[in-house]
Protein backbone atom coordinates (compact mmCIF):
# COMPACT_ATOMS: atom_id res chain seq x y z
CA UNK A 1 0.00 0.00 0.00
CA UNK A 2 0.81 3.46 -0.92
CA UNK A 3 2.74 5.18 2.38
CA UNK A 4 0.09 7.64 4.30
CA UNK A 5 1.50 11.54 3.69
CA UNK A 6 -0.38 12.13 6.84
CA UNK A 7 1.19 12.61 10.30
CA UNK A 8 0.19 13.81 13.64
CA UNK A 9 1.44 16.96 14.32
CA UNK A 10 1.93 17.80 18.17
CA UNK A 11 1.05 21.78 18.60
CA UNK A 12 2.31 21.74 22.20
CA UNK A 13 5.99 19.97 21.03
CA UNK A 14 8.87 22.84 20.70
CA UNK A 15 9.32 23.56 16.80
CA UNK A 16 7.80 21.34 14.30
CA UNK A 17 9.28 17.91 15.08
CA UNK A 18 6.50 15.26 14.16
CA UNK A 19 5.10 13.27 16.96
CA UNK A 20 5.43 9.30 15.41
CA UNK A 21 1.80 7.38 15.60
CA UNK A 22 1.40 4.32 16.93
CA UNK A 23 0.90 1.52 15.13
CA UNK A 24 -3.21 1.44 15.33
CA UNK A 25 -2.77 5.29 14.73
CA UNK A 26 -1.11 4.76 11.27
CA UNK A 27 -3.54 2.05 10.39
CA UNK A 28 -6.82 4.59 11.09
CA UNK A 29 -4.91 7.43 9.38
CA UNK A 30 -4.34 5.15 6.40
CA UNK A 31 -7.85 3.77 6.18
CA UNK A 32 -9.43 7.04 6.50
CA UNK A 33 -6.92 8.29 3.53
CA UNK A 34 -8.14 5.46 1.53
CA UNK A 35 -11.34 6.72 1.95
CA UNK A 36 -11.17 10.28 1.05
CA UNK A 37 -9.03 8.93 -1.73
CA UNK A 38 -12.18 6.83 -3.00
CA UNK A 39 -14.48 10.07 -2.15
CA UNK A 40 -12.51 12.21 -4.55
CA UNK A 41 -12.39 9.29 -6.91
CA UNK A 42 -15.96 8.81 -7.38
CA UNK A 43 -16.55 12.61 -7.67
CA UNK A 44 -13.85 12.21 -10.71
CA UNK A 45 -16.06 9.46 -11.65
CA UNK A 46 -19.21 11.30 -11.32
CA UNK A 47 -18.08 13.96 -13.42
CA UNK A 48 -16.96 11.49 -16.60
CA UNK A 49 -20.31 9.85 -16.30
CA UNK A 50 -22.87 12.55 -17.97
CA UNK A 51 -26.34 10.37 -17.48
CA UNK A 52 -26.08 7.68 -14.64
CA UNK A 53 -29.81 5.78 -14.39
CA UNK A 54 -30.54 3.24 -12.13
CA UNK A 55 -32.72 0.27 -12.89
CA UNK A 56 -34.52 -1.19 -9.78
CA UNK A 57 -38.01 -3.38 -9.42
CA UNK A 58 -39.60 -4.77 -6.56
CA UNK A 59 -39.79 -8.41 -6.79
CA UNK A 60 -36.99 -10.56 -9.32
CA UNK A 61 -37.57 -12.25 -12.56
CA UNK A 62 -39.32 -9.28 -14.05
CA UNK A 63 -36.98 -8.39 -16.27
CA UNK A 64 -34.50 -6.04 -14.68
CA UNK A 65 -31.20 -7.27 -16.39
CA UNK A 66 -32.98 -7.56 -19.50
CA UNK A 67 -34.31 -4.29 -19.47
CA UNK A 68 -31.16 -3.04 -18.16
CA UNK A 69 -28.73 -4.65 -20.77
CA UNK A 70 -31.79 -3.85 -23.85
CA UNK A 71 -31.61 0.03 -22.64
CA UNK A 72 -27.62 0.20 -22.78
CA UNK A 73 -27.73 -2.02 -25.81
CA UNK A 74 -30.69 0.61 -27.36
CA UNK A 75 -28.77 3.54 -26.47
CA UNK A 76 -25.21 2.12 -27.90
CA UNK A 77 -27.45 1.83 -31.12
CA UNK A 78 -27.46 5.17 -30.78
CA UNK A 79 -24.07 5.72 -31.16
CA UNK A 80 -23.68 6.55 -27.36
CA UNK A 81 -20.75 5.65 -25.27
CA UNK A 82 -22.58 3.38 -22.53
CA UNK A 83 -21.55 1.25 -19.40
CA UNK A 84 -23.60 -0.98 -17.24
CA UNK A 85 -22.51 -1.78 -13.25
CA UNK A 86 -24.18 -5.07 -12.25
CA UNK A 87 -24.83 -4.96 -8.80
CA UNK A 88 -26.17 -8.05 -8.40
CA UNK A 89 -23.65 -10.06 -6.36
CA UNK A 90 -26.68 -13.03 -5.62
CA UNK A 91 -27.50 -13.53 -9.18
CA UNK A 92 -25.61 -11.51 -11.55
CA UNK A 93 -26.45 -12.53 -15.15
CA UNK A 94 -25.50 -9.66 -17.18
CA UNK A 95 -22.35 -10.95 -18.38
CA UNK A 96 -23.88 -13.40 -20.24
CA UNK A 97 -27.07 -11.48 -21.64
CA UNK A 98 -23.59 -8.93 -23.08
CA UNK A 99 -21.57 -12.67 -24.40
CA UNK A 100 -19.26 -11.65 -21.42
CA UNK A 101 -19.60 -15.24 -20.01
CA UNK A 102 -16.82 -16.41 -18.02
CA UNK A 103 -14.78 -13.23 -17.69
CA UNK A 104 -12.87 -12.36 -14.44
CA UNK A 105 -12.06 -8.53 -13.59
CA UNK A 106 -9.44 -7.67 -14.91
CA UNK A 107 -7.10 -4.95 -12.92
CA UNK A 108 -4.24 -2.56 -14.21
CA UNK A 109 -2.29 -0.11 -12.05
CA UNK A 110 -4.52 -0.88 -8.99
CA UNK A 111 -7.55 0.03 -11.31
CA UNK A 112 -10.22 -2.19 -12.42
CA UNK A 113 -11.23 -2.00 -16.03
CA UNK A 114 -14.34 -2.97 -17.13
CA UNK A 115 -15.15 -5.80 -20.28
CA UNK A 116 -16.31 -4.77 -23.53
CA UNK A 117 -19.43 -6.41 -24.46
CA UNK A 118 -21.88 -6.04 -26.90
CA UNK A 119 -21.57 -2.95 -30.07
CA UNK A 120 -18.74 -1.71 -27.31
CA UNK A 121 -20.83 -1.31 -24.42
CA UNK A 122 -18.70 -1.25 -21.12
CA UNK A 123 -19.64 -4.08 -18.19
CA UNK A 124 -18.38 -4.25 -14.64
CA UNK A 125 -20.07 -7.13 -12.73
CA UNK A 126 -19.79 -8.71 -9.33
CA UNK A 127 -19.72 -11.87 -11.56
CA UNK A 128 -16.42 -11.22 -12.57
CA UNK A 129 -15.50 -11.74 -9.26
CA UNK A 130 -16.65 -15.29 -8.71
CA UNK A 131 -14.63 -18.23 -8.92
CA UNK A 132 -17.39 -20.25 -10.96
CA UNK A 133 -20.70 -19.15 -11.82
CA UNK A 134 -22.38 -21.82 -10.21
CA UNK A 135 -20.75 -20.94 -6.50
CA UNK A 136 -23.14 -18.40 -5.18
CA UNK A 137 -21.89 -15.45 -3.13
CA UNK A 138 -22.84 -14.99 0.32
CA UNK A 139 -21.58 -11.73 1.59
CA UNK A 140 -22.47 -9.72 4.81
CA UNK A 141 -23.63 -7.02 4.62
CA UNK A 142 -20.73 -4.86 5.26
CA UNK A 143 -18.58 -6.85 2.95
CA UNK A 144 -20.98 -6.13 0.37
CA UNK A 145 -21.70 -2.59 0.59
CA UNK A 146 -17.83 -1.86 0.43
CA UNK A 147 -17.07 -3.92 -2.45
CA UNK A 148 -19.79 -2.09 -4.10
CA UNK A 149 -18.01 1.35 -3.26
CA UNK A 150 -15.09 -0.30 -4.76
CA UNK A 151 -16.56 -1.14 -7.75
CA UNK A 152 -18.02 2.16 -8.07
CA UNK A 153 -14.65 4.20 -6.83
CA UNK A 154 -12.02 1.99 -8.87
CA UNK A 155 -12.95 1.51 -11.69
CA UNK A 156 -11.80 3.45 -14.94
CA UNK A 157 -15.03 4.04 -17.14
CA UNK A 158 -13.26 6.66 -19.07
CA UNK A 159 -16.16 9.37 -20.53
CA UNK A 160 -19.49 7.72 -20.60
CA UNK A 161 -22.58 9.43 -21.75
CA UNK A 162 -24.66 7.04 -19.98
CA UNK A 163 -24.19 4.22 -17.17
CA UNK A 164 -26.86 1.93 -16.20
CA UNK A 165 -26.95 0.59 -12.94
CA UNK A 166 -28.44 -3.09 -12.63
CA UNK A 167 -29.81 -3.93 -9.09
CA UNK A 168 -30.56 -6.70 -7.52
CA UNK A 169 -34.69 -7.20 -6.51
CA UNK A 170 -36.09 -5.81 -3.21
CA UNK A 171 -35.46 -2.27 -1.92
CA UNK A 172 -32.33 -3.08 -0.29
CA UNK A 173 -29.05 -1.78 0.74
CA UNK A 174 -27.41 -1.59 -1.98
CA UNK A 175 -29.48 0.93 -4.07
CA UNK A 176 -28.68 3.38 -1.11
CA UNK A 177 -25.05 2.97 -1.06
CA UNK A 178 -25.41 3.74 -5.29
CA UNK A 179 -26.88 6.87 -4.22
CA UNK A 180 -24.76 8.08 -1.60
CA UNK A 181 -21.48 7.19 -3.39
CA UNK A 182 -22.41 8.33 -6.70
CA UNK A 183 -23.13 12.21 -7.87
CA UNK A 184 -25.79 13.10 -9.56
CA UNK A 185 -27.82 10.43 -10.46
CA UNK A 186 -30.23 11.12 -13.06
CA UNK A 187 -33.17 9.11 -11.81
CA UNK A 188 -34.20 5.50 -11.51
CA UNK A 189 -36.38 3.37 -14.30
CA UNK A 190 -38.62 0.98 -12.33
CA UNK A 191 -39.17 -2.00 -14.28
CA UNK A 192 -42.75 -3.85 -13.67
CA UNK A 193 -44.59 -6.71 -15.22
CA UNK A 194 -48.54 -6.75 -15.88
CA UNK A 195 -49.05 -8.80 -12.84
CA UNK A 196 -50.90 -7.54 -9.89
CA UNK A 197 -48.10 -9.04 -7.50
CA UNK A 198 -45.14 -7.53 -9.90
CA UNK A 199 -47.08 -4.51 -9.36
CA UNK A 200 -47.90 -3.89 -5.81
CA UNK A 201 -43.92 -4.43 -5.97
CA UNK A 202 -43.22 -1.39 -8.11
CA UNK A 203 -45.38 0.82 -5.90
CA UNK A 204 -42.89 -0.43 -2.67
CA UNK A 205 -39.96 1.23 -4.57
CA UNK A 206 -41.51 3.52 -6.08
CA UNK A 207 -42.47 4.86 -2.45
CA UNK A 208 -38.51 3.87 -1.69
CA UNK A 209 -37.19 6.36 -4.42
CA UNK A 210 -38.61 9.11 -2.47
CA UNK A 211 -36.62 7.91 0.83
CA UNK A 212 -33.49 7.96 -1.44
CA UNK A 213 -33.92 11.25 -3.22
CA UNK A 214 -33.43 9.89 -6.53
CA UNK A 215 -35.73 11.18 -8.65
CA UNK A 216 -38.04 8.13 -10.72
CA UNK A 217 -38.08 8.62 -14.44
CA UNK A 218 -41.16 6.37 -14.97
CA UNK A 219 -42.61 3.01 -15.11
CA UNK A 220 -41.39 0.00 -17.80
CA UNK A 221 -43.67 -2.47 -18.39
CA UNK A 222 -42.17 -5.51 -19.48
CA UNK A 223 -43.63 -8.83 -20.98
CA UNK A 224 -46.39 -6.60 -21.45
CA UNK A 225 -47.86 -8.45 -24.85
CA UNK A 226 -47.06 -11.33 -27.52
CA UNK A 227 -47.50 -10.91 -30.70
CA UNK A 228 -48.32 -14.14 -33.18
CA UNK A 229 -48.07 -14.13 -36.80
CA UNK A 230 -49.74 -16.18 -40.04
CA UNK A 231 -50.88 -16.13 -43.09
CA UNK A 232 -53.70 -16.75 -45.00
CA UNK A 233 -56.42 -15.43 -47.78
CA UNK A 234 -55.80 -11.93 -48.46
CA UNK A 235 -58.12 -9.62 -47.13
CA UNK A 236 -59.93 -12.18 -45.35
CA UNK A 237 -61.47 -12.03 -41.63
CA UNK A 238 -59.06 -13.45 -38.48
CA UNK A 239 -60.29 -14.70 -35.51
CA UNK A 240 -57.46 -15.55 -32.84
CA UNK A 241 -58.76 -16.95 -29.51
CA UNK A 242 -56.60 -15.45 -26.81
CA UNK A 243 -55.31 -16.18 -23.11
CA UNK A 244 -59.17 -16.33 -21.12
CA UNK A 245 -60.84 -17.13 -24.30
CA UNK A 246 -60.82 -13.84 -25.32
CA UNK A 247 -61.37 -13.57 -28.89
CA UNK A 248 -58.97 -11.06 -31.45
CA UNK A 249 -60.25 -9.95 -34.59
CA UNK A 250 -58.89 -9.00 -37.28
CA UNK A 251 -57.76 -8.89 -41.17
CA UNK A 252 -55.55 -10.46 -43.15
CA UNK A 253 -53.35 -7.84 -45.47
CA UNK A 254 -52.81 -7.76 -49.69
CA UNK A 255 -50.22 -10.49 -48.97
CA UNK A 256 -52.22 -12.38 -46.57
CA UNK A 257 -49.76 -11.39 -43.56
CA UNK A 258 -51.25 -11.05 -40.30
CA UNK A 259 -50.53 -9.87 -36.63
CA UNK A 260 -51.98 -9.39 -33.13
CA UNK A 261 -50.67 -8.90 -29.90
CA UNK A 262 -52.37 -10.84 -26.97
CA UNK A 263 -52.10 -9.81 -23.27
CA UNK A 264 -50.96 -12.94 -22.13
CA UNK A 265 -50.71 -12.06 -18.25
CA UNK A 266 -53.05 -8.45 -18.36
CA UNK A 267 -53.42 -5.19 -20.11
CA UNK A 268 -52.29 -1.72 -18.51
CA UNK A 269 -50.71 -2.64 -15.60
CA UNK A 270 -47.52 -0.44 -15.78
CA UNK A 271 -49.66 2.10 -17.18
CA UNK A 272 -52.14 2.41 -13.99
CA UNK A 273 -49.22 1.98 -11.46
CA UNK A 274 -47.40 4.67 -13.28
CA UNK A 275 -50.68 7.12 -13.06
CA UNK A 276 -51.60 6.27 -9.68
CA UNK A 277 -48.33 7.55 -8.58
CA UNK A 278 -47.81 10.86 -10.50
CA UNK A 279 -44.74 9.21 -12.94
CA UNK A 280 -44.73 8.96 -16.44
CA UNK A 281 -44.98 5.71 -17.87
CA UNK A 282 -42.09 4.91 -19.94
CA UNK A 283 -43.67 2.14 -22.70
CA UNK A 284 -43.68 -1.41 -22.93
CA UNK A 285 -41.70 -3.70 -23.91
CA UNK A 286 -43.59 -7.08 -25.92
CA UNK A 287 -42.54 -10.58 -24.07
CA UNK A 288 -40.27 -11.76 -26.42
CA UNK A 289 -38.91 -15.59 -26.56
CA UNK A 290 -35.73 -14.50 -28.20
CA UNK A 291 -35.14 -12.60 -24.61
CA UNK A 292 -34.64 -16.12 -22.91
CA UNK A 293 -32.69 -17.18 -26.10
CA UNK A 294 -30.50 -14.67 -26.09
CA UNK A 295 -30.29 -14.85 -22.34
CA UNK A 296 -29.17 -18.29 -22.79
CA UNK A 297 -26.67 -17.94 -26.03
CA UNK A 298 -25.15 -15.47 -24.78
CA UNK A 299 -26.67 -12.74 -27.75
CA UNK A 300 -29.09 -10.08 -26.92
CA UNK A 301 -31.84 -9.80 -28.59
CA UNK A 302 -31.10 -6.22 -29.32
CA UNK A 303 -28.00 -7.42 -31.34
CA UNK A 304 -29.81 -10.57 -32.87
CA UNK A 305 -32.61 -8.72 -34.60
CA UNK A 306 -31.35 -4.96 -34.35
CA UNK A 307 -34.34 -3.21 -35.92
CA UNK A 308 -36.87 -6.21 -34.60
CA UNK A 309 -39.98 -5.52 -32.81
CA UNK A 310 -38.05 -5.53 -29.68
CA UNK A 311 -35.77 -3.21 -30.22
CA UNK A 312 -37.94 -0.65 -31.41
CA UNK A 313 -39.71 -0.74 -28.52
CA UNK A 314 -36.54 -0.25 -26.12
CA UNK A 315 -35.86 2.38 -28.64
CA UNK A 316 -39.30 4.09 -27.18
CA UNK A 317 -38.13 3.55 -24.15
CA UNK A 318 -34.94 5.28 -24.49
CA UNK A 319 -36.30 8.28 -25.95
CA UNK A 320 -38.78 8.55 -23.19
CA UNK A 321 -36.22 8.06 -20.56
CA UNK A 322 -33.71 11.03 -22.49
CA UNK A 323 -36.93 13.21 -22.65
CA UNK A 324 -37.39 12.50 -18.40
CA UNK A 325 -33.14 13.67 -18.22
CA UNK A 326 -33.71 16.34 -20.91
CA UNK A 327 -31.24 15.33 -23.09
CA UNK A 328 -30.67 14.92 -27.13
CA UNK A 329 -32.01 11.55 -28.36
CA UNK A 330 -28.66 11.80 -30.80
CA UNK A 331 -28.48 10.41 -34.07
CA UNK A 332 -30.96 7.74 -33.72
CA UNK A 333 -32.70 4.83 -35.19
CA UNK A 334 -35.47 5.13 -37.60
CA UNK A 335 -38.77 3.90 -36.05
CA UNK A 336 -41.15 3.77 -38.91
N1 LIG B 1 -39.81 -9.19 -22.43
C1 LIG B 1 -39.47 -10.45 -22.18
N2 LIG B 1 -39.94 -11.46 -22.94
C2 LIG B 1 -39.62 -12.75 -22.67
N3 LIG B 1 -38.81 -13.12 -21.68
C3 LIG B 1 -38.29 -12.16 -20.88
C4 LIG B 1 -38.59 -10.77 -21.09
N4 LIG B 1 -37.92 -10.06 -20.15
C5 LIG B 1 -37.24 -10.95 -19.39
N5 LIG B 1 -37.46 -12.20 -19.83
C6 LIG B 1 -36.91 -13.45 -19.27
O1 LIG B 1 -37.30 -13.53 -17.90
C7 LIG B 1 -36.25 -14.04 -17.10
C8 LIG B 1 -35.91 -13.07 -15.98
O2 LIG B 1 -35.36 -11.90 -16.56
P1 LIG B 1 -34.21 -11.05 -15.85
O3 LIG B 1 -33.92 -9.89 -16.75
O4 LIG B 1 -33.07 -11.91 -15.45
O5 LIG B 1 -35.02 -10.56 -14.56
P2 LIG B 1 -34.51 -9.87 -13.20
O6 LIG B 1 -33.20 -9.21 -13.49
O7 LIG B 1 -35.60 -8.88 -12.87
O8 LIG B 1 -34.42 -10.95 -12.19
C9 LIG B 1 -35.09 -14.32 -18.04
O9 LIG B 1 -35.11 -15.67 -18.44
C10 LIG B 1 -35.39 -13.43 -19.24
O10 LIG B 1 -34.84 -13.93 -20.45
MG1 LIG C 1 -31.31 -9.43 -12.63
Amino acid sequence: MAESPLSVHDPNSEGSQDMKPSPQQQKQMEQAYAQMKRKMSMQEIGKKIKHKIMVLSGKGGVGKSTVSTGLALSLAQRGHSVGILDIDITGPNVPKMMGLDGRRLHVEEGRIHPAQGHLGVKVISMAFLLEDEDTPVVWRGPIKLGAIQQFIGDVEWGQLDYLIIDFPPGTSDEPLTVAQSLPDIDGMVIVTTPQDVALLDSRKSITFSESLKVPVLGVVENMSGYTIRGNGPSNSQVTISGPGGKSHNTTTDEEGNFSVTLDIFKEGGGKSTAEEFGVPFLGALPFDPGFVRGGDDGVHRIVSEPEGESAIAFSKVVESIMEQIGSSSGPGLEII
